[in-house]
C-alpha cells in the first residue's frame, strides 16, 4: 500500500477492500461515490475485471459494500453504480442495510455498433443510499434544472395575489442523460471507464457540503476526487493500478512529476481534413510522457 497525501486529498496505492479495513475509521466519510469494476471483462491496465461468475462478483461486492457502510457518517449517502445485470445483487443486498432513496438511470448516446438480436443497452444504473432516511444532506437548489413547463410553455399561475410564470426549475428526476467522456472532450483520459464530470458534480453538490470528505474507492481517472475539490471538498481516493494514480497525483494533489517521471495530460492530436471533419484521431504521446 502506498499513500499520498496534499492539502485534505488522500490518495491510496492498493487493493480497495485493504484499504478500506486498514485505513478509514468507522463513521468519517460524508458521500461516497462507488464505481466498482463491473464484471464484463474491461482491462484496467493490469487488472482484468472477470470473476468466475456473477455470485462470485457479487460476494467480492458485499465485502467493500460493508466496509463502505462502515465507514460512512450516520449522515451520510452513498452511490453506487454496476453494470444492469449485477445491480439486482446490490440492490436486494443493500436494501437491508440503507435506505435507496433513487434508484438513478445514467441514460447516454450510443457510439459504435449497436445490438442487432436484442436492445442495447444505453444506460448505467445508480443507487442513490442513505443511512439515515431523516437526517442526510439533499441540497435541491444546487442541481436545479429547467422544468419544461412555466414561462416556457407561457403558463401563469394565478393562485397568488400576483399572477406569475410558474416556477421553471426542479430537481432533476432519475433518469440523467449526460454523455460519456470522449476523446475529444477538455476532460477525456486514457481509462476504459472514465465517468463525466458532469455526473459527479451533480452528486457532489446534491448529497455534501464544502469541507465534507469524500470517498472513492475505486478512482480510475479521479472524476470524483478532482470534481470534489473543485468544490472544496476533502477526498480520500482509493486505486490499484499504477498507470491511473499517476492520472490522480496530477489531477487531485497537482504533482508534476512523480518518481523523475513528467505527469501531463493525454497529448492529443487532431487532424481536420478539408474543414469537414475530423479526418484521423491519434494519441502521439503516453500519458506521462518523459518527453512531454
Ligand atoms: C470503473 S473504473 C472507475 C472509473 C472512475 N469512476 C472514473 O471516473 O475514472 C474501476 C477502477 O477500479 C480499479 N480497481 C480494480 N480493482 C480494484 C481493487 N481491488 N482496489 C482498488 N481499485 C481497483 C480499476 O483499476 C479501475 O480503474
Amino acid at each position: 500500500m502506498k499513500k499520498y497525501e496534499n492539502d485534505g486529498h488522500i490518495i491510496y496505492q492498493g487493493d480497495a477492500v485493504e484499504i478500506l479495513r486498514s485505513e478509514i475509521n468507522d463513521d468519517s466519510i460524508d458521500l461516497i461515490f462507488v464505481d466498482p469494476p463491473y464484471n464484463i471483462g474491461k482491462r484496467f491496465s493490469k487488472f482484468e475485471d472477470r470473476w468466475l461468475s456473477g455470485v462470485a462478483y457479487a460476494e467480492w461486492a458485499y465485502t467493500w459494500i460493508d466496509e463502505c457502510i462502515r465507514v460512512l457518517k450516520q449522515t451520510g449517502t452513498m452511490y453506487l453504480m454496476t453494470s444492469t445485470q449485477a445491480m439486482p445483487y446490490f440492490d436486494l443486498y443493500i436494501r437491508n442495510k440503507l435506505t435507496v432513496l433513487s434508484r438513478i438511470v445514467w441514460s447516454y448516446d450510443s457510439s459504435g455498433v449497436q445490438a442487432k438480436k436484442y436492445y442495447g443497452s444505453m444506460y448505467e444504473p445508480i443507487l442513490h443510499c442513505v443511512k439515515d432516511s431523516k437526517s442526510y444532506i439533499f441540497n435541491a437548489d444546487e442541481i436545479l434544472v429547467e422544468a419544461k413547463t412555466g414561462s416556457k410553455r407561457n403558463l401563469i399561475d394565478y393562485r397568488g395575489e400576483v399572477p406569475k410564470h410558474y416556477n421553471t426549475t426542479k430537481v432533476p428526476g432519475n433518469v440523467w442523460n449526460f454523455p460519456r467522456v470522449r476523446y475529444r472532450m477538455d476532460e477525456y483520459e486514457e481509462h476504459p471507464s472514465q465517468k463525466p464530470q458532469a455526473l459527479l458534480d451533480r452528486i457532489i453538490r446534491a448529497s455534501s457540503n464544502e469541507g465534507n470528505t469524500v470517498l472513492d474507492p475505486f478512482s480510475g481517472t479521479f472524476t470524483t476526487a478532482a470534481v470534489a475539490k473543485g468544490l472544496n471538498r476533502k477526498t480520500v481516493s482509493i486505486e490499484s493500478q499504477e498507470e491511473y494514480i499517476k492520472i490522480g497525483l496530477r489531477r487531485v494533489l497537482g504533482l508534476k512529476e512523480h518518481q523523475g517521471q513528467k505527469l501531463s495530460k493525454p497529448m492529443k492530436n487532431t487532424k481536420v481534413k478539408n474543414g469537414r471533419g475530423v479526418k484521423r484521431e491519434k494519441i502521439t504521446g503516453y500519458l506521462f510522457s518523459v518527453n512531454s
